[in-house]
Protein backbone atom coordinates (compact mmCIF):
# COMPACT_ATOMS: atom_id res chain seq x y z
CA UNK A 1 0.00 0.00 0.00
CA UNK A 2 3.07 2.27 -0.53
CA UNK A 3 0.99 4.67 -3.62
CA UNK A 4 -1.92 4.49 -1.10
CA UNK A 5 0.01 5.91 1.82
CA UNK A 6 2.12 8.60 -0.25
CA UNK A 7 -1.31 9.68 -1.11
CA UNK A 8 -2.88 10.21 2.44
CA UNK A 9 0.47 11.40 4.05
CA UNK A 10 1.11 13.66 1.20
CA UNK A 11 -2.23 14.87 1.40
CA UNK A 12 -1.83 16.66 4.47
CA UNK A 13 -1.67 20.29 3.34
CA UNK A 14 -4.83 20.02 1.58
CA UNK A 15 -7.64 19.84 3.96
CA UNK A 16 -9.73 17.70 0.80
CA UNK A 17 -7.51 14.78 0.20
CA UNK A 18 -9.59 12.01 -1.46
CA UNK A 19 -9.86 9.76 0.70
CA UNK A 20 -10.95 6.94 -1.48
CA UNK A 21 -8.59 7.84 -4.32
CA UNK A 22 -5.33 8.99 -2.42
CA UNK A 23 -3.43 8.28 -5.57
CA UNK A 24 -5.00 11.03 -6.68
CA UNK A 25 -3.28 13.58 -4.43
CA UNK A 26 -0.43 15.25 -5.81
CA UNK A 27 2.13 14.23 -3.05
CA UNK A 28 5.09 16.41 -2.86
CA UNK A 29 6.76 15.86 0.49
CA UNK A 30 9.88 18.04 0.48
CA UNK A 31 11.23 18.60 3.22
CA UNK A 32 8.62 17.65 5.73
CA UNK A 33 9.16 15.27 8.68
CA UNK A 34 7.41 11.71 8.94
CA UNK A 35 8.03 9.03 11.28
CA UNK A 36 8.18 5.64 10.21
CA UNK A 37 6.87 3.41 13.61
CA UNK A 38 7.55 0.34 11.81
CA UNK A 39 10.17 0.74 9.96
CA UNK A 40 10.38 -3.63 8.59
CA UNK A 41 12.56 -4.17 5.34
CA UNK A 42 12.46 -0.05 4.41
CA UNK A 43 10.10 0.06 1.69
CA UNK A 44 7.44 2.62 3.05
CA UNK A 45 10.51 4.63 4.64
CA UNK A 46 12.37 4.49 0.93
CA UNK A 47 9.12 5.55 -1.08
CA UNK A 48 8.67 8.61 1.32
CA UNK A 49 12.27 9.64 1.35
CA UNK A 50 11.96 8.77 -2.62
CA UNK A 51 9.13 11.67 -2.17
CA UNK A 52 11.25 14.15 -0.89
CA UNK A 53 10.57 13.78 2.88
CA UNK A 54 12.87 13.47 5.92
CA UNK A 55 12.27 10.07 7.79
CA UNK A 56 12.92 8.85 10.97
CA UNK A 57 12.28 5.18 11.24
CA UNK A 58 11.83 3.22 14.57
CA UNK A 59 11.33 -0.55 15.07
CA UNK A 60 11.31 -2.61 17.55
CA UNK A 61 13.76 -5.50 15.77
CA UNK A 62 16.88 -5.15 15.50
CA UNK A 63 17.45 -7.25 12.27
CA UNK A 64 14.95 -4.75 10.79
CA UNK A 65 16.97 -1.32 11.99
CA UNK A 66 19.87 -2.99 10.28
CA UNK A 67 18.33 -4.18 7.30
CA UNK A 68 16.79 -1.21 6.61
CA UNK A 69 19.60 0.91 7.66
CA UNK A 70 21.99 -0.52 4.76
CA UNK A 71 19.03 -0.26 1.99
CA UNK A 72 18.81 3.47 3.27
CA UNK A 73 22.40 4.42 3.46
CA UNK A 74 22.57 7.16 1.13
CA UNK A 75 19.56 9.29 2.54
CA UNK A 76 21.30 8.63 6.36
CA UNK A 77 24.53 10.39 4.63
CA UNK A 78 22.25 13.17 2.84
CA UNK A 79 21.08 13.82 6.79
CA UNK A 80 17.34 12.73 5.71
CA UNK A 81 16.84 9.52 7.67
CA UNK A 82 17.86 8.28 11.14
CA UNK A 83 16.74 5.05 12.47
CA UNK A 84 15.86 4.19 16.01
CA UNK A 85 15.79 1.00 17.96
CA UNK A 86 12.34 1.28 20.26
CA UNK A 87 8.97 0.13 20.46
CA UNK A 88 6.86 2.99 19.15
CA UNK A 89 4.75 2.27 22.29
CA UNK A 90 7.87 3.68 24.31
CA UNK A 91 9.01 6.26 22.42
CA UNK A 92 7.91 8.83 24.95
CA UNK A 93 11.03 6.98 27.06
CA UNK A 94 13.51 6.87 24.12
CA UNK A 95 15.77 10.07 25.01
CA UNK A 96 16.93 10.65 21.08
CA UNK A 97 12.91 10.86 20.34
CA UNK A 98 13.11 14.19 22.00
CA UNK A 99 9.56 15.56 21.81
CA UNK A 100 10.05 16.26 18.12
CA UNK A 101 6.80 16.98 16.02
CA UNK A 102 5.81 15.00 12.96
CA UNK A 103 3.97 16.39 9.76
CA UNK A 104 3.16 13.17 8.96
CA UNK A 105 3.33 8.97 10.99
CA UNK A 106 2.89 5.70 9.61
CA UNK A 107 2.07 2.61 11.46
CA UNK A 108 2.01 -0.58 9.39
CA UNK A 109 1.62 -3.01 11.59
CA UNK A 110 1.96 -6.86 12.03
CA UNK A 111 4.92 -9.13 11.08
CA UNK A 112 7.04 -8.33 8.00
CA UNK A 113 7.77 -10.44 5.11
CA UNK A 114 11.76 -10.94 6.46
CA UNK A 115 10.71 -11.85 9.74
CA UNK A 116 8.12 -14.31 8.79
CA UNK A 117 10.27 -16.07 6.20
CA UNK A 118 13.14 -16.66 8.59
CA UNK A 119 12.32 -19.55 10.18
CA UNK A 120 14.47 -19.48 13.20
CA UNK A 121 12.22 -16.43 13.99
CA UNK A 122 9.39 -18.80 14.60
CA UNK A 123 6.50 -16.41 13.42
CA UNK A 124 5.34 -19.46 10.48
CA UNK A 125 3.98 -23.05 11.11
CA UNK A 126 6.67 -24.94 9.30
CA UNK A 127 7.58 -28.07 10.86
CA UNK A 128 10.24 -28.06 13.53
CA UNK A 129 10.18 -24.42 13.77
CA UNK A 130 11.04 -22.89 17.18
CA UNK A 131 8.29 -21.38 18.83
CA UNK A 132 9.81 -18.08 19.27
CA UNK A 133 7.58 -14.85 17.22
CA UNK A 134 9.36 -12.39 19.49
CA UNK A 135 9.67 -9.07 17.29
CA UNK A 136 12.32 -7.91 19.66
CA UNK A 137 14.85 -11.14 19.15
CA UNK A 138 17.75 -10.48 16.62
CA UNK A 139 18.03 -12.76 13.62
CA UNK A 140 19.79 -15.34 14.12
CA UNK A 141 19.99 -17.59 10.22
CA UNK A 142 22.14 -17.05 7.59
CA UNK A 143 20.63 -14.80 5.39
CA UNK A 144 20.66 -12.24 8.09
CA UNK A 145 23.95 -13.11 9.22
CA UNK A 146 25.51 -10.78 6.45
CA UNK A 147 24.48 -7.98 9.07
CA UNK A 148 25.65 -10.17 11.92
CA UNK A 149 28.33 -7.83 13.50
CA UNK A 150 25.84 -4.80 13.17
CA UNK A 151 22.83 -7.02 14.78
CA UNK A 152 24.80 -8.61 17.28
CA UNK A 153 25.92 -5.39 18.93
CA UNK A 154 22.51 -4.08 19.18
CA UNK A 155 20.44 -5.49 22.13
CA UNK A 156 16.95 -4.60 21.59
CA UNK A 157 15.77 -2.88 25.17
CA UNK A 158 12.38 -4.52 24.57
CA UNK A 159 11.77 -8.15 25.85
CA UNK A 160 8.30 -10.06 25.40
CA UNK A 161 8.34 -14.05 26.07
CA UNK A 162 9.06 -16.22 23.47
CA UNK A 163 6.07 -17.97 22.17
CA UNK A 164 6.97 -21.30 23.87
CA UNK A 165 7.57 -19.31 27.55
CA UNK A 166 3.90 -18.05 26.54
CA UNK A 167 2.31 -21.09 25.95
CA UNK A 168 4.15 -22.92 28.83
CA UNK A 169 3.52 -20.32 31.84
CA UNK A 170 0.13 -18.34 30.77
CA UNK A 171 -3.16 -19.52 32.59
CA UNK A 172 -5.63 -21.46 30.73
CA UNK A 173 -8.42 -18.22 30.49
CA UNK A 174 -5.07 -16.19 29.46
CA UNK A 175 -4.55 -18.65 26.68
CA UNK A 176 -7.80 -18.77 26.06
CA UNK A 177 -9.09 -15.31 25.82
CA UNK A 178 -6.03 -14.79 23.39
CA UNK A 179 -7.50 -17.41 20.77
CA UNK A 180 -10.79 -16.68 20.99
CA UNK A 181 -9.85 -12.43 20.42
CA UNK A 182 -6.68 -12.40 18.24
CA UNK A 183 -7.42 -15.76 16.44
CA UNK A 184 -11.73 -15.74 15.85
CA UNK A 185 -11.12 -19.65 17.34
CA UNK A 186 -14.96 -20.68 18.75
CA UNK A 187 -13.63 -23.41 20.58
CA UNK A 188 -10.68 -21.12 22.09
CA UNK A 189 -11.75 -22.77 25.98
CA UNK A 190 -11.47 -26.34 24.63
CA UNK A 191 -8.17 -25.65 22.72
CA UNK A 192 -6.69 -23.36 25.49
CA UNK A 193 -7.59 -26.85 27.87
CA UNK A 194 -5.51 -29.36 25.97
CA UNK A 195 -2.56 -27.22 25.49
CA UNK A 196 -2.64 -27.09 28.84
CA UNK A 197 -2.85 -31.22 29.02
CA UNK A 198 -0.18 -31.43 26.55
CA UNK A 199 2.46 -28.83 28.25
CA UNK A 200 1.76 -31.18 31.14
CA UNK A 201 3.47 -34.14 30.12
CA UNK A 202 5.79 -32.07 27.43
CA UNK A 203 6.69 -28.29 27.30
CA UNK A 204 6.03 -26.95 24.24
CA UNK A 205 8.87 -25.92 22.02
CA UNK A 206 8.50 -25.92 18.07
CA UNK A 207 5.87 -25.46 15.87
CA UNK A 208 4.74 -28.53 15.84
CA UNK A 209 3.66 -29.27 19.52
CA UNK A 210 1.13 -26.00 18.44
CA UNK A 211 -0.06 -27.55 15.55
CA UNK A 212 -0.69 -31.01 17.39
CA UNK A 213 -2.91 -29.19 19.65
CA UNK A 214 -4.86 -27.41 17.23
CA UNK A 215 -5.11 -30.31 15.15
CA UNK A 216 -6.63 -32.45 18.54
CA UNK A 217 -9.32 -30.11 18.82
CA UNK A 218 -10.05 -29.03 15.24
CA UNK A 219 -9.86 -32.65 13.92
CA UNK A 220 -7.84 -34.06 10.81
CA UNK A 221 -9.14 -31.54 8.26
CA UNK A 222 -7.62 -28.44 10.33
CA UNK A 223 -5.02 -27.41 7.82
CA UNK A 224 -2.82 -24.27 6.90
CA UNK A 225 -5.90 -21.19 7.86
CA UNK A 226 -6.63 -22.99 11.21
CA UNK A 227 -2.63 -23.10 12.19
CA UNK A 228 -2.04 -19.19 10.66
CA UNK A 229 -4.93 -17.88 12.55
CA UNK A 230 -3.70 -19.52 16.10
CA UNK A 231 -0.18 -18.80 15.11
CA UNK A 232 -1.32 -15.37 14.36
CA UNK A 233 -3.17 -15.38 17.69
CA UNK A 234 0.14 -16.20 19.69
CA UNK A 235 2.20 -13.28 18.05
CA UNK A 236 -0.04 -10.54 18.97
CA UNK A 237 -0.51 -12.19 22.85
CA UNK A 238 3.35 -12.43 22.89
CA UNK A 239 4.33 -9.05 21.67
CA UNK A 240 0.99 -7.48 23.28
CA UNK A 241 0.46 -5.85 19.98
CA UNK A 242 -2.90 -4.86 21.04
CA UNK A 243 -2.14 -3.42 24.02
CA UNK A 244 1.02 -1.47 22.68
CA UNK A 245 -1.37 -0.06 19.69
CA UNK A 246 -4.46 1.23 22.46
CA UNK A 247 -1.24 2.84 24.53
CA UNK A 248 0.77 4.60 21.18
CA UNK A 249 -1.99 5.99 19.26
CA UNK A 250 -2.88 8.85 21.57
CA UNK A 251 0.65 9.67 22.20
CA UNK A 252 1.52 9.61 18.64
CA UNK A 253 -1.59 11.59 17.74
CA UNK A 254 0.33 14.72 20.11
CA UNK A 255 3.50 14.31 18.33
CA UNK A 256 1.71 15.61 15.21
CA UNK A 257 2.28 19.19 14.11
CA UNK A 258 -0.37 21.40 12.83
CA UNK A 259 -2.47 19.76 10.09
CA UNK A 260 -0.12 16.57 10.55
CA UNK A 261 -1.86 13.08 9.37
CA UNK A 262 -1.06 9.60 10.84
CA UNK A 263 -1.87 6.82 8.39
CA UNK A 264 -1.92 2.83 10.27
CA UNK A 265 -2.02 0.05 8.15
CA UNK A 266 -3.99 -2.99 10.10
CA UNK A 267 -4.09 -6.57 9.28
CA UNK A 268 -6.74 -8.00 11.94
CA UNK A 269 -9.68 -6.56 12.61
CA UNK A 270 -9.28 -5.98 16.65
CA UNK A 271 -6.39 -3.57 15.15
CA UNK A 272 -8.74 -2.15 13.21
CA UNK A 273 -11.25 -1.33 15.32
CA UNK A 274 -8.92 0.31 18.14
CA UNK A 275 -7.69 2.93 15.55
CA UNK A 276 -11.38 3.42 13.64
CA UNK A 277 -12.80 4.27 17.39
CA UNK A 278 -9.72 6.24 18.05
CA UNK A 279 -10.27 8.84 14.88
CA UNK A 280 -13.54 8.71 15.38
CA UNK A 281 -13.26 9.47 19.43
CA UNK A 282 -10.53 12.67 18.25
CA UNK A 283 -12.69 13.85 15.40
CA UNK A 284 -16.20 14.30 18.52
CA UNK A 285 -16.97 17.84 18.32
CA UNK A 286 -19.20 17.59 21.78
CA UNK A 287 -17.75 15.69 24.40
CA UNK A 288 -20.57 15.38 27.16
CA UNK A 289 -21.74 12.57 28.43
CA UNK A 290 -23.65 10.56 26.37
CA UNK A 291 -26.49 10.84 29.01
CA UNK A 292 -26.38 14.80 29.24
CA UNK A 293 -29.57 16.02 28.24
CA UNK A 294 -28.04 19.32 26.29
CA UNK A 295 -24.46 20.66 25.26
CA UNK A 296 -22.62 22.34 27.56
CA UNK A 297 -19.31 21.67 26.04
CA UNK A 298 -19.74 24.48 23.50
CA UNK A 299 -19.37 21.40 20.78
CA UNK A 300 -16.19 22.56 19.35
CA UNK A 301 -13.74 20.47 20.81
CA UNK A 302 -12.53 18.21 17.81
CA UNK A 303 -8.94 17.91 17.99
CA UNK A 304 -9.09 16.81 14.11
CA UNK A 305 -10.38 14.61 11.30
CA UNK A 306 -10.66 11.50 9.56
CA UNK A 307 -9.57 11.54 6.53
CA UNK A 308 -10.34 8.52 5.08
CA UNK A 309 -14.04 8.32 5.52
CA UNK A 310 -13.98 4.11 4.54
CA UNK A 311 -11.16 2.40 5.20
CA UNK A 312 -8.32 2.50 1.98
CA UNK A 313 -8.04 -1.49 0.72
CA UNK A 314 -5.27 -2.85 -1.39
CA UNK A 315 -5.59 -2.80 -5.18
CA UNK A 316 -6.84 -5.98 -6.97
CA UNK A 317 -2.73 -5.75 -8.70
CA UNK A 318 -0.75 -5.35 -5.02
CA UNK A 319 -2.96 -8.49 -3.90
CA UNK A 320 -1.67 -10.64 -6.79
CA UNK A 321 2.26 -9.61 -6.14
CA UNK A 322 1.14 -10.08 -2.13
CA UNK A 323 -1.66 -12.19 -1.04
CA UNK A 324 -1.33 -10.43 2.76
CA UNK A 325 -2.22 -7.21 1.18
CA UNK A 326 -5.60 -9.09 1.05
CA UNK A 327 -6.07 -8.45 4.65
CA UNK A 328 -4.71 -4.81 4.73
CA UNK A 329 -6.89 -1.74 5.46
CA UNK A 330 -5.46 1.98 6.14
CA UNK A 331 -6.75 4.74 8.14
CA UNK A 332 -5.85 8.04 8.20
CA UNK A 333 -6.50 11.13 10.66
CA UNK A 334 -5.38 14.99 10.59
CA UNK A 335 -4.76 16.93 13.28
CA UNK A 336 -6.69 20.47 12.92
CA UNK A 337 -4.17 23.26 12.25
CA UNK A 338 -3.84 24.76 15.33
CA UNK A 339 -5.89 22.75 17.44
CA UNK A 340 -3.91 21.58 21.00
CA UNK A 341 -3.96 17.96 21.25
CA UNK A 342 -3.04 17.29 24.73
CA UNK A 343 -1.91 20.16 27.36
CA UNK A 344 1.09 22.44 26.34
CA UNK A 345 1.52 21.01 22.60
C1 LIG B 1 4.57 -5.00 8.36
S1 LIG B 1 6.20 -4.69 8.88
C2 LIG B 1 6.55 -3.10 8.22
C3 LIG B 1 7.01 -3.14 6.79
C4 LIG B 1 7.47 -1.79 6.29
N1 LIG B 1 6.37 -0.83 6.26
C5 LIG B 1 8.11 -1.90 4.92
O1 LIG B 1 7.63 -1.21 4.00
O2 LIG B 1 9.05 -2.64 4.76
C6 LIG B 1 5.99 -4.32 10.57
C7 LIG B 1 7.26 -3.96 11.30
O3 LIG B 1 6.87 -3.28 12.48
C8 LIG B 1 7.66 -3.71 13.54
N2 LIG B 1 6.89 -3.51 14.76
C9 LIG B 1 5.76 -4.15 15.11
N3 LIG B 1 5.32 -3.70 16.29
C10 LIG B 1 6.20 -2.74 16.69
C11 LIG B 1 6.28 -1.89 17.83
N4 LIG B 1 5.40 -1.95 18.82
N5 LIG B 1 7.31 -1.00 17.89
C12 LIG B 1 8.23 -0.91 16.89
N6 LIG B 1 8.19 -1.72 15.80
C13 LIG B 1 7.20 -2.61 15.70
C14 LIG B 1 7.98 -5.15 13.25
O4 LIG B 1 9.17 -5.53 13.92
C15 LIG B 1 8.12 -5.14 11.73
O5 LIG B 1 9.45 -4.95 11.34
Amino acid sequence: MVREVIGVLGGWRTRTADAESPMAVNADLTGRRILDCTLGGGGHSAALLAAGADVTGVDRDPAAIAQASARLKEFAEAGRFRSMLANYADLAAVAAAGDATFEGILLDLGVSSHQFDDEARGFSFRAGAPLDMRMSRAATTAESADNGPEIASVRSPDRSPSAAEWLNESSESEIAAALRDYGDERRAARMAAEIIRRRANKPFAISDDLVGAVRAVLGPRSGPPDFARIFQAVRIAVNDELGGLARALPALRDRLASSGVIGVITYHSGEDRLVKHAFREWSRSCTCPPRQPFCICGGDNALGDVVTRKAVVAAADEIVRNARARSAKLRAWRRRAGRRTSPGK
